[in-house]
């Protein structure tokens, strides 16, 4: 039977590296009915909207999407569309994992890491009012229901994947209520689970020095909503940069599928972004829906082409002269 699967193509290079996911899970014989769906600055030109109704509603019903990265402004009146869709559709968990590939050489080795990011309140709240001219307040909301929930997910799912440890990044040194309360309802949740998992937990900044220093040492990595957005761009730096971290963000009713990268106007339209973060995403949808051989044969294909290290095939990101194109046409000659 054939899956129904909504496909967003988003903004900047979204277009290019989604429609590039979508040829290699169909050259995978995977049996995937597309509903294709507008949202960001793109959808405002065709629809008058950047996240129309028709978008939220489709993917409520039919549980499952597949998206590209959507254009933010920076300042001026809009919020973000991202945030906005991950509110309205419940999305609280952003799952994101890092780790070396073969052939992409970094500094670190055994990089094998999963950021669990709270993906729904925290200063994302987009609460900012100004006081007075000169000064402006932005508020950073953190609630005991949302926090216990993430922490429930994070060990749940280092459970299920047999995972060893889960680390938390917060500071609550400075933000003693909001941080605090966070680390309070994840130690709660915690207890629940000591006699299966390791925990500790670091102030951020020491973190993101040890993090720096040797990234091998973590495992999964749990955060709050700001410091998981920041933390998932550091960590894909670790193993090749954005072009190679995929993620998913996943709700109690429903799961949508994206890069951590964003729509890269700078190379958008030049045919040079990278697919693999996109079909990688691709191959996290593909498990949950318990597509699980593809799933496997993709990234069977991916990992040869990589180890493979054929500069002719691979992007410029990762030190290839080849094209968006000619990377997901090596992916597709590859599968098992
Ligand atoms: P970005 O992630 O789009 O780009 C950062 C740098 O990484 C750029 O130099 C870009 O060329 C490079 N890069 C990103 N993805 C790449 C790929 N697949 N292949 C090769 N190179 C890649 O971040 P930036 O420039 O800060 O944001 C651009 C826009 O994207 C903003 O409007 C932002 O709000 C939005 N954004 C959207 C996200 C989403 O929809 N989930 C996530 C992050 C940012
Ligand atoms: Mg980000």
């Amino acid at each position: 039977m054939s899956d129904i699967v909504c496909l967003i193509p988003g903004d900047g290079i979204g277009p290019e590296v989604t429609s590039a996911t979508r040829r290699v899970i169909e050259a995978a014989g995977v049996d995937i009915e597309w509903a294709l769906l507008p949202a960001g600055t793109t959808a405002l030109e065709f629809c008058g909207s950047v996240l129309p109704e028709r978008t939220l509603a489709a993917i409520q019903g039919h549980g499952v999407a597949l998206k590209g990265p959507l254009t933010t402004p920076i300042g001026g009146g809009h919020v973000s569309v991202n945030v906005t869709l991950r509110k309205r559709l419940n999305l609280f968990a952003a799952v994101r994992p890092v780790r070396n590939l073969p052939g992409i050489r970094t500094r670190f080795e055994n990089v094998d890491l999963v950021i669990i990011r709270e993906n729904t309140e925290g200063l994302y709240s987009g609460i900012e009012h100004e006081i007075t001219d000169g000064v402006v307040g932005s508020l950073k909301v953190a609630t005991a229901k949302a926090s216990s929930r993430i922490g429930r997910f994070a060990f749940d799912y280092a459970v299920s994947r047999r995972r060893g440890k889960v680390t938390v990044f917060h500071k609550a040194n400075i933000l003693k209520m909001s941080d605090g309360l966070f680390l309070r309802c994840v130690r709660q949740e915690y207890a629940k689970d000591r006699d299966r998992l390791a925990y500790d937990e670091l102030i951020i900044d020491n973190g993101c020095m040890q993090l720096v220093t040797d990234p091998s040492r973590f495992d999964v990595l749990l955060l709050e909503n700001l410091y998981g957005d920041i933390i998932s761009d550091l960590a894909a730096g670790l193993v090749g940069g954005l072009g190679v971290v995929p993620g998913a963000n996943i709700g109690t009713s429903c799961a949508v599928f994206e890069p951590v990268h964003g729509s890269a106007p700078d190379i958008a339209r030049k045919g040079i972004a990278n697919p693999l973060a996109c079909i990688m995403s691709g191959v996290m949808m593909l498990n949950h829906l318990g597509r699980t051989q593809a799933a496997d044969r993709i990234r069977q294909a991916y990992d040869t082409v990589l180890a493979d290290g054929d500069p002719a095939n691979l992007t410029p990101d990762i030190g290839g002269r080849g094209t968006t194109e000619s990377f997901t046409d090596a992916i597709i000659r590859a599968l098992p």
